[in-house]
């Protein structure tokens, strides 16, 4: 069974459009909409269509988008200067920096430039230490995605085995905790880990987060499987593909994701929710 990221996607930014409608309609003119401001440094293609449909659904909802592109050599003070502004631009409620930044920009410089209340990413120190706690606060947008697919379809965490390939700050780590939190018994893998076929076939809940495309072949998949595609990757063709076979471990997994058409739409969606909920606290 497909699990399909556009009916999931399409149900959140729905409900985020008719609660974006009822607030701008209670306070008339007068109450400022939710803004998002999106920087992309460089111009690295797959960022750029991340952050066009970003826009896009921004505009979808009723939010208002703000996009800044800095070009390749830009510094990281010039960052984070940009950033600094938009933490006190009151049109502005969250802000995002796309990332894989260029090599010379300090991550950490600019992800902690971005202020916690508008950090949509959930990518500060002190989020993440929210996440880790299972306390109030912005909430990962692809491992928050994902765990809206699962909900969306019924599928069950608690109890079960949950192997997660992947341990970046973005995904992997993230995508753990969230597990955790629903009581599944969660496995973190990563290319360390000694015969990974044999601990991803325990999996019932199987989450890819490598970007590697065919990096999960039938033999690493118990049949029955929910099988979670977070890969964004060009294949042989230059074809878009995530980091799962789809073709050969469809028929075995009892749900899969495909690429395009899953997570990389929910983790939209979830940003668009994040935005709603900075806007709420911020006005509040
Ligand atoms: N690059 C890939 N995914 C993301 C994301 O969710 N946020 C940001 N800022 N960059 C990304």
């Amino acid at each position: 069974m497909i699990i399909d990221g556009k009916i999931v996607s399409a149900a959140v930014k729905d409900s985020i459009k008719a609660e974006v409608a009822k607030i701008n309609a209670a306070g008339g003119s007068t109450v400022q909409a939710a803004g998002l401001a999106v920087i992309l440094v460089g111009s690295d293609p797959a960022s750029q269509v991340y952050v066009r449909n970003k826009g896009q659904a921004c505009e979808y909802c009723g939010i208002k988008s703000f996009m800044y592109v800095l070009p390749e050599t830009a510094s990281t003070t010039d960052v984070v200067e940009l950033v600094e502004t938009l933490n006190t631009d009151k049109n502005v409620h969250g802000i995002l920096v796309q990332q894989p930044f260029p090599k010379h920009i300090d991550t950490t410089a600019v992800v902690e430039a971005v202020s916690a209340a508008k950090d949509v990413d959930a990518f500060r120190a002190d989020s993440v230490g929210r996440i880790v706690q299972n306390t109030p606060g912005f909430l990962p947008c692809t491992p928050a995605g994902v765990m809206e697919m699962l909900k969306y379809y019924n599928i069950e965490v608690a109890g079960r085995e949950c192997v997660v390939i992947g341990r970046s700050n973005i995904v992997g780590k993230p995508m753990a905790m969230l597990l955790l939190h629903e009581n599944g018994t969660v496995t973190v893998c990563h290319s360390r880990t000694a015969n990974l076929p044999e601990v991803t076939r325990r999996a019932d809940i199987l989450v890819s987060a490598v970007g590697r495309a065919k990096f999960v072949t039938a033999d690493m998949v118990k049949p029955g499987a929910v099988v979670i595609d977070v890969g964004m990757n060009r294949d042989e063709n230059g074809k878009l593909c995530g980091d799962v076979d789809f073709a050969a471990v469809a028929p075995i997994a009892g749900y899969i994701t495909p690429v395009p058409g899953g997570v990389g739409l929910m983790t939209i969606a979830m940003l668009m929710k994040n935005t709603l909920t900075a806007y709420k606290n911020i006005t509040a």
